[in-house]
C-alpha cells in the first residue's frame, strides 16, 4: 500500500482579491504535493476559504448584500485562481458549507461537555453604536477604531476554551517533538510570547453578530471564526460524519503549511483542541516567511503588478511559479517587483534552461539527422556531468523533503550550469569539423540529452508545461523515462529517439521597455470615493420611519476628557428639552454651536456615551478629506418643525 501524505494550506478569507502573497502559500503547498505524489505517494491536498465573522457581515451590508451572496462571488473568484495556477488540490472546503458546520457544532458540543469549555463573561470596551467589543490595545486614542466614538467598559456572556490548564502538557509536547514546529525559531517565538508568560482561557463565542456558526445548543452565541476554521482540516476529511474513511486515511495531516502570523493559532490552539478530543497531532505545522513590496508585506498595489491573474496572463504560470519558489527562501521572508521578477525569467529560465535546450536540440538535428547518438567512452568530463547529476538528484530529494524549495531549485539550476559549461568545455562544433570526433561529438550530445531529461524530471513539482515541453523537444514519451525512478541511473535515455526542435521555452524580454509598458497595467491609485458605496435600497414606508425635527442649541460644553465630543442642549419645540452627545468638537466650539439651527433624529433609541445619555443625534455631512459641516436649514423656521 502506498504510503499517504496529507498537506493542507490555510483557508483564505474572501477578500476582495487575492495577491501574489497568497498565491504564494498555495503554489507552495501545490509543489510539495507534487513531489510528494513523484516520490509515489498517496497525497491529499486540502484548501478552502475561511466565510465567517464581523468583518465579511459588514462588507456584505456595505454592499448591499447578504453575506452568503458576498461570498459566493467572492470565492468564485479564488476557485478560478488557483485553476489558473493549476493548484493540484483534492478538495476545497468552505466554512459555510454544511458538512463543515456540523462537525464544528459537534466539536463544541463536545468540547462544553466534556469542561474544556465553558461559560462565563466576556469583559472589554465595547462601542454600543458599532456594537463591537474592543481589547485596550486595538482602541484608538482610547475611542472605537472603526467609529472613531467613545467605548465603555461592558461584559456579555461568553464561552471560554480552558487553555490555560493545556500549557504544561503543550510545552512537553513539543519537547518530546522537535520537528512539530519549523522553521525552528517559530517554536521559540511561540514559547517566549505566549507560552511562557502565561497560556489565558481563549473567548470562543460570540453574541455581536450573527455571520457564523450558532453554538447549537445556545442560541444567541456563534462560534470563534477560529475555532471554526482551524476545524476545517478534519470536518473535510469526515470528522464525525456517516463517512469517515478519508479522515482514517489521513489524519493526522502530515503539514499544515501556514503563514508566520498565523503559526500561534495552528501550535497552541489547535493542538490544544485535538489533544482534548483525544485526537493525533498533525506532524508539522510549517509557518513560512512573507512576500513583501520593498519591504511591506504585500496588501495591495504600490507600484509593482500583484494580481497573479495579471501576472500569469502576461509572462506564463511556469515564470511565476518558478520565480515564487526561487525568489522566497522557505521560512524567510521574500522580496516581489517586477524587475526581479523580470531578470529572473530572462537570465534562469531563458538563458540557462531556454538556451540549453535549443542548443542541445538543435545540434543533435544539425549533426545527427535528430537522431540523438549514442554514448561513446566516457572521459572524466563525462563523468563529472554523470556525477553532479547524481548528487543533484540527491541533495533535491533531502531539500525537497523539508520544503527548502528554492535551495533545492539552485541545486537544479547549479547541474543546468554545468550542463552549459560542458557545452563550451567540449565545444561541438569543434569535434563536428572532425570526422574522428563523431562518436566523441555523439557522447557529448547524449550527456547533454540525458542531463537536461533528469533535469526536465526535478522540475516537474514546480513548472507544469515546462517539463512537458522538454520531453517533446527531446522524444521523450511521459511515463517511465519521466517518473522518478528514472533518476536512479545515468544512461535511460535510449539511442536513436528523435528530437524536434520547437519554440523557444521562454522568449526572452526586453526588460526596460517590458518595465514601462507595465505602467500601464497597474490599477489606477484609488480616488476616495465621496460617501463610499450606495446603501440598500429602502422604501418610502422605511424612510417615513424617520423622525427628523429642526431644533436650536440652547447651550453647549465640551464633554471633559473626550477630544471628539460636545455635549448640546436643544429645544425641539413641543418635545422639549433634549441632550444630544456629539462628535463635532474638532469641527465646531462650544461656543459657536449656541444659537445654531440643527436637524435632529429625534427618534434615534437613546444611547449612553461618556456616561450621559444622547437623546437623538445631529445630522451632518462629512468628505473624504474628513471635513465636517453641519445640516442646516435655508432661512428660519420655528423650532420642532418636522423635516421631510
Ligand atoms: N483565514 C485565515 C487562515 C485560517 S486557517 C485555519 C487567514 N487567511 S488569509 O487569507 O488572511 O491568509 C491565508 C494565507 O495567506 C496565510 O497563510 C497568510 O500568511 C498567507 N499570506 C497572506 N499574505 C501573504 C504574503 N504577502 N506573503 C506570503 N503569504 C501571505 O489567515
Amino acid at each position: 500500500m502506498k504510503q499517504t501524505f496529507y498537506i493542507t494550506t490555510p483557508i483564505y478569507y474572501p477578500s476582495a482579491k487575492l495577491h501574489i502573497g497568497h498565491a504564494y502559500c498555495s503554489v507552495a503547498a501545490d509543489t510539495m504535493a507534487r513531489y510528494k505524489r513523484l516520490r509515489g505517494y498517496d497525497v491529499y491536498f486540502l484548501t478552502g476559504t475561511d466565510e465567517h465573522g464581523q468583518k465579511i457581515e459588514r462588507k456584505a451590508k456595505e454592499q448591499g448584500m447578504t453575506p452568503q451572496q458576498y461570498v459566493d462571488g467572492i470565492v468564485a473568484g479564488i476557485l478560478e485562481l488557483w485553476e489558473l495556477m493549476e493548484i493540484t488540490n483534492d478538495d476545497f472546503i468552505r466554512t459555510t458549507e454544511p458538512r463543515h458546520q456540523r462537525v464544528v457544532q459537534q466539536i463544541f458540543r463536545r468540547l462544553y461537555e466534556q469542561g474544556d469549555i465553558y461559560k462565563g463573561q466576556y469583559e472589554g470596551w465595547y462601542c454600543t453604536p458599532c456594537e463591537s467589543f474592543w481589547t485596550q490595545s486595538q482602541l484608538h486614542d482610547g475611542n472605537c477604531p472603526d467609529c472613531g466614538r467613545p467605548v465603555e467598559r461592558a461584559h456579555e456572556d461568553a464561552y471560554f476554551m480552558r487553555l490555560s490548564q493545556y500549557a504544561d502538557w503543550l510545552l512537553d509536547y513539543y519537547n518530546r517533538h522537535p520537528d512539530f514546529i519549523q522553521p525552528e525559531s517559530r517554536k521559540n517565538e511561540m514559547i517566549q510570547n505566549f507560552i511562557k508568560p502565561g497560556l489565558e482561557d481563549l473567548c470562543v463565542s460570540r453574541t455581536s453578530f450573527t455571520w457564523g456558526i450558532p453554538v447549537d445548543f445556545d442560541p444567541g452565541h456563534v462560534v470563534y471564526v477560529w475555532v471554526d476554521a482551524l476545524s476545517n482540516y478534519i470536518s473535510a476529511l469526515g470528522y464525525l460524519s456517516d463517512d469517515d474513511s478519508l479522515f482514517q486515511k489521513y489524519w493526522p495531516a502530515d503539514i499544515h503549511l501556514v503563514g508566520k502570523e498565523i503559526v500561534r493559532f495552528h501550535t497552541i490552539v489547535w493542538p490544544i483542541m485535538l489533544h482534548a478530543l483525544g485526537l493525533a497531532q498533525p506532524k508539522q505545522v510549517y509557518g513560512h516567511g512573507w512576500l513583501a513590496l520593498g519591504g511591506a508585506r504585500i496588501a495591495k498595489s504600490t507600484g509593482n503588478v500583484v494580481d497573479p491573474v495579471v501576472l500569469v496572463r502576461r509572462y506564463g504560470l511556469d515564470a511565476i511559479r518558478y520565480f515564487l519558489l526561487r525568489e522566497m527562501p522557505m521560512g524567510a521572508d521574500g522580496d516581489f517587483s517586477n524587475p526581479a521578477l523580470l531578470s529572473r525569467i530572462n537570465a534562469d529560465l531563458a538563458n540557462d534552461l531556454g538556451n540549453l535546450l535549443s542548443r542541445t536540440v538543435a545540434m543533435i538535428e544539425k549533426y545527427f539527422d535528430g537522431s540523438l547518438p549514442a554514448c561513446g567512452a566516457l572521459q572524466q568530463v563525462d563523468d563529472d556531468i554523470r556525477n553532479l547529476a547524481g548528487q543533484t538528484v540527491q541533495q533535491y530529494a533531502t531539500l525537497m523533503d523539508s520544503m527548502q524549495f528554492s535551495v533545492a531549485l539552485q541545486h537544479v539550476w547549479k547541474l543546468i550550469g554545468e550542463l552549459n559549461r560542458y557545452i563550451d568545455l567540449n565545444a561541438p562544433w569543434a569535434l563536428a569539423k572532425d570526422e574522428s570526433q563523431k562518436e566523441r561529438l555523439g557522447t557529448v550530445l547524449y550527456h547533454l540529452a540525458e542531463g537536461l531529461r533528469i533535469v526536465s524530471v526535478l522540475l516537474t513539482p514546480v513548472l507544469c508545461h515546462t517539463p512537458k515541453a522538454i520531453w517533446t523537444q527531446l522524444g521523450v514519451d511521459e511515463g517511465e523515462l519521466t517518473g522518478w525512478e528514472s533518476l536512479g541511473t545515468f544512461g535511460r535515455l535510449p539511442a536513436g529517439t528523435r528530437v524536434r526542435k520547437g519554440d523557444n521555452l521562454f522568449p526572452r524580454i526586453d526588460i526596460e521597455k517590458e518595465l514601462e509598458e507595465l505602467k500601464s497595467v497597474l490599477p489606477a491609485p484609488q480616488q476616495p470615493r465621496e460617501g463610499g458605496p450606495l446603501k440598500p435600497e429602502i422604501d418610502y414606508e422605511q424612510f417615513s420611519q424617520l423622525d427628523l425635527r429642526l431644533a436650536k442649541v440652547t447651550a453647549c460644553e465640551k464633554v471633559p476628557k473626550a477630544d471628539k465630543l460636545l455635549k448640546l442642549t436643544l429645544d425641539v419645540g413641543a418635545l422639549g428639552s433634549r441632550t444630544v452627545v456629539s462628535g463635532i468638537a474638532a469641527h465646531y466650539t462650544a461656543q459657536q454651536m449656541v444659537g445654531k439651527t440643527v436637524v435632529l433624529v429625534a427618534n434615534l433609541k437613546p444611547a449612553k456615551l461618556r456616561g450621559i445619555v444622547s437623546e437623538g443625534m445631529i445630522l451632518a455631512a462629512t468628505d473624504s478629506a474628513g471635513q465636517l459641516k453641519l445640516v442646516g436649514i435655508d432661512g428660519e423656521l420655528a423650532d420642532g418643525a418636522g423635516v421631510n
